[in-house]
């Protein structure tokens, strides 16, 4: 659910030489819409009246197509985050003539109170932007962990599957995997920094990411879980288990690899930490995008893991490539994992954790099953779902069948 749609008509004063809307006055626009929606609602003074002020700290605006005087643009608001003192919120305009894409603008505010200080969303400021939450649905929550919010998509009934993101993604990643294994219970977090999760400064750890999940494993009532880490939520993968291994029950291991950092890539870590400090989540997520996908994917699936990348926090970022600069090596750990169903799962085309690190992983996991899906590079779930959900299938039986056979 979204907010009601607002719409101005273009004027030729807002317009540059060449007669298209210009930037100073699309961002006025933008920041109209969001005004008209409080005065259509609770209010022009909602802010005021609750004694907070919502302070823009950052802004990202994408253009896609030219506005002319006289056309009318239809401005839609959708809240995608809501933390404690902070939301984001996506706007996007369209031409009402034919629906055409005119922009987009993705804002984070964070609510400064009488002395200057982030405070909690007020109440009444939260009962008006909720509505325009996605996550209105039944299927979808924030929960609280360790003093931050994490949101959660919780689907179907059973026992669970835990499904862990990479970096610098968001549980949309397994959008395929939602709710698509009946008779089991499908668990997606935003780990803390990511997605519609709250962002603190500090404190990123894959100890931190590990005992989050725990922690919401208990908040949600489940004690064990079927394990599917992609890439960095393999290495999150591989802290629970050392830290947790009793609540584990089976393992996918999904385009990730066991090694630590190499020197060279600690380095590289640091780089992309300065980089994100400088340049934001856009510039990450460009940088990243030509090796996240097989070489054949469709443009609106690039477009929409772009989108994903460069609507990560900046703390959220700096705070993973932390803690995979410092995760240990956990190849030690791969032959002790005997007697746990495990799957490897690898996209052919996977450039960033290849082929040969998921071979030589699922080698030194006794019983372990490989599995490389054509057609995938990184991000195989949401590359080819069906190949990927028919070898997690394959994973889930087997795991059932070991569960019922006696000792
Ligand atoms: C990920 O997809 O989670 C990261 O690319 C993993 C990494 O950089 O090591």
């Amino acid at each position: 659910m979204t907010g009601a749609p607002v719409v101005f008509t273009v004027y030729p004063g807002d317009c540059d030489a060449y007669g298209h809307l210009n930037q100073a006055s699309f961002l006025a626009y933008f920041e109209r819409a969001r005004w008209q929606m409080l005065a259509d609602g609770p209010g022009i003074d909602l802010f005021e009246r609750e004694g907070v002020w919502p302070a823009v700290r950052r802004a990202v605006i994408e253009y896609h197509a030219p506005a002319y005087p006289g056309q009318s643009l239809r401005f839609q608001l959708t809240v995608i985050r809501l933390g404690r003192t902070s939301f984001t919120m996506r706007q996007v305009a369209r031409r009402e003539s034919d629906d055409a894409l005119i922009a987009t603008a993705e804002s984070v505010f964070v609510c400064i109170g009488r002395d200057d200080a982030p405070v909690t969303i007020p109440p009444a400021v939260k009962d008006f932007l909720v509505p325009a939450l996605p996550s209105a649905s039944a299927s979808q929550r924030l929960v609280s962990v360790h003093g931050v919010e994490l949101a959660l998509d919780d689907r179907g009934g059973g026992p669970a599957l835990l499904f862990i993101h990479g970096y610098p993604l968001d549980g949309t990643l397994w959008r395929h995997q939602a709710g698509a294994f009946p008779g089991w219970r499908t668990l997606i977090p935003d780990l803390r920094g990511m997605g519609r999760s709250d962002a603190p400064d500090l404190g990123y750890s894959m100890a931190t990411y590990a005992d989050d999940l725990a922690a919401l494993l208990d908040a949600v009532g489940v004690d064990d879980v079927g394990l599917v880490g992609l890439s960095m939520g393999g290495y999150v993968a591989f802290e629970f288990l050392r830290r947790h291994r009793p609540r584990v029950r089976a393992l996918a291991l999904v385009d990730t690899r066991a090694q630590a950092d190499s020197a060279e890539g600690r380095r590289a870590r640091e780089t992309a930490m300065a980089d994100a400090r400088d340049g934001g989540a856009p510039l990450i997520a460009d940088q990243m995008l030509p090796r996240m996908l097989a070489k054949g994917a469709p443009e609106s699936l690039r477009e929409s893991v772009r989108a994903m990348m460069a609507a990560t926090p900046v703390p959220g970022i700096v705070g993973a490539l932390a803690a995979m600069r410092d995760r240990p090596d956990s190849t030690e750990l791969l032959p002790a994992l005997e007697g746990l169903p495990t799957l490897v799962v690898v996209g052919a085309e996977d450039t960033i954790t290849p082929p040969a690190a998921a071979e030589a992983m699922a080698k030194a996991i006794p019983g372990a099953r490989l599995a490389v899906i054509p057609g995938a590079g990184h991000l195989a779930p949401l590359e080819q779902p069906e190949a990927f959900n028919q070898h997690l299938q394959t994973l889930l039986v087997r795991l059932g069948q070991e569960s019922k056979s006696p000792g």
